[in-house]
């Protein structure tokens, strides 16, 4: 044994304040930085092997000279948004606050100024929690360690020799001395959402060693014990939630068989930073069912806007927010303060189901409008259901058992069948609000 003192444990497991969080369920992903100039993915310094001094170009035009936050965050509010979560830094190592530990910032741009701490104040202004993102990796930082998977050098003839002098434990001290900043400066941080680990097993990769995860997972439970902090600094067990990206799970996710708390990241496009080319855009229906296809499954969405260099939500952006903003209005209900239903609850086809455990309520989401009625198999429903209306207007749905209609159907007696109207209600995902005994 060492006669070393050994460090305090850094806390395992789940600290974070999870209970708001699983109540609002949605939220706003900001990427912004220097790539929204070339507008061609925020890994476009990656994906054209583009050198510091080549990015420099970016750094001299930045000039968002139409920012303001205060429409950012009534942009979100109005969609229902309840919570966002904003690149302080992403990987080209820009950043947006007056950090003091780098010339690389905001302020030093045409810019000339912090552009996170408006943004922050204008978003809690407007009731939304604050959510952190800050990149692991660093393209721009003199002592990152060149790795030969990502980042503009990896394949960079000299590579090796270009590592001479660089010390990644310099800058994991960086990278820490940020965090203090990030979490000393503005006030209760809701979440922490740091990006992104990649251990190889023969080394080359970049994980808790490289970050000095230990050590930083002790400094922000210190710093701010309740913070939520995602799973990506490769510490298997010392997380408050999984952070699936671009992809939707198939059922609620389970981390050694137990259901555990998640939020699906998702992009409107195929860029998280503004692309001016991209052209495959979801549909606001699309991204409403995304939503819907969370909480059914017992998870948040964190959708993702790319505001352009000149500080704007591009009006692609804005016509989805808003058209999201006029369902959440009148469907939020079926979202807020609701997870996926009891078992006992058979889905019917086409349908995706929510529940609000503490109102005893369940959502029926309709995707796919049926010819009129739709059968609630199961004993579940008739011997629960009260009182049924469309949630888009209160307006009743008589709810019968009438054995003809569920013989004709090929339904089993009991079961509850919904006369709905005719025609599809004019919202992009009708909701049907069945009030449990
Ligand atoms: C990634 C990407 C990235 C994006 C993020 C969001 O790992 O590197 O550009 O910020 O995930 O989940």
């Amino acid at each position: 044994m060492s006669a070393k003192r050994r460090r305090p444990a850094a806390p395992r497991g789940s600290h974070g304040d999870t209970g708001w969080f699983t109540h609002d369920r949605f939220g706003l992903f900001i990427h912004w930085g220097l790539y929204a100039l070339p507008a061609r993915h925020e890994w476009v310094r990656h994906n054209e092997q583009i050198t510091n001094e080549e990015y420099e170009k970016y750094f001299k035009h930045f000039d968002p000279d139409l920012y303001n936050p205060t429409l950012w965050a009534q942009t979100a509010a109005r969609a229902g948004m309840k919570y966002f979560v904003v690149t302080t830094k992403h990987h080209e190592g820009f950043c947006l606050w007056d950090s003091k530990l780098t010339d690389y910032k905001a302020l030093n741009t045409p810019a000339g100024r912090d552009v996170l701490t408006p943004m922050i104040k204008a978003f809690r202004r407007e009731n939304l929690r604050v959510g952190l993102y800050h990149s692991l990796l660093d393209w721009h930082h003199p002592d990152y360690v060149i790795d030969p998977h990502f980042g503009p050098l990896r394949a960079h003839p000299d590579r090796e020799k270009l590592n001479r002098g660089r010390r990644q434990k310099k800058y994991a001290e960086y990278l820490h001395g940020q965090v203090r900043e990030l979490l000393t400066q503005f006030g209760p941080v809701d979440i922490l959402w740091f990006d992104f680990s990649y251990p190889k097993p023969d080394g080359s990769g970049k994980g808790r060693e490289d970050w000095q995860s230990e050590k930083l997972l002790r400094l922000v439970r210190r710093l701010q014990p309740k913070v939520i902090l995602n799973d990506r600094l490769d510490l298997p067990d010392a997380w408050d939630v999984k952070t699936p990206e671009m992809i939707q799970p198939s059922e609620w996710m389970k981390v050694d068989g137990k259901p555990v708390v998640w939020e699906a990241c998702q992009t409107f496009s195929n860029s998280w930073g503004y692309h001016r080319d991209e052209g495959s855009w979801r549909s606001t229906e699309e991204l409403i069912r995304t939503l819907i296809d969370c909480v059914s499954k017992g998870g948040n969405l964190l959708l993702n806007v790319g505001p352009t260099g000149r500080g704007e939500f591009d009006e692609r952006t804005m016509a989805r927010l808003n058209g999201i903003g006029e369902w959440m209005k009148r469907h939020s209900r079926s979202i807020y303060g609701c997870t996926q239903a009891p078992e006992e609850f058979a889905c019917p086809k086409n349908c995706a189901l929510t529940y609000n455990p503490e109102k005893k309520r369940l959502y029926v989401h309709v995707l796919a409008w049926p010819y009129k009625h739709l059968l609630l198999e199961g004993r579940a429903y008739s011997e629960r259901v009260e009182y049924a209306q469309l949630l888009n207007d209160a307006s009743e749905i008589k709810t019968g058992a009438d054995d003809w209609y569920v013989r004709q159907m090929g339904g089993v007696t009991g079961a509850v069948l919904l006369n709905l109207p005719l025609e599809k209600p004019n919202v992009a995902v009708p909701v049907v609000e069945l009030f449990l005994k």
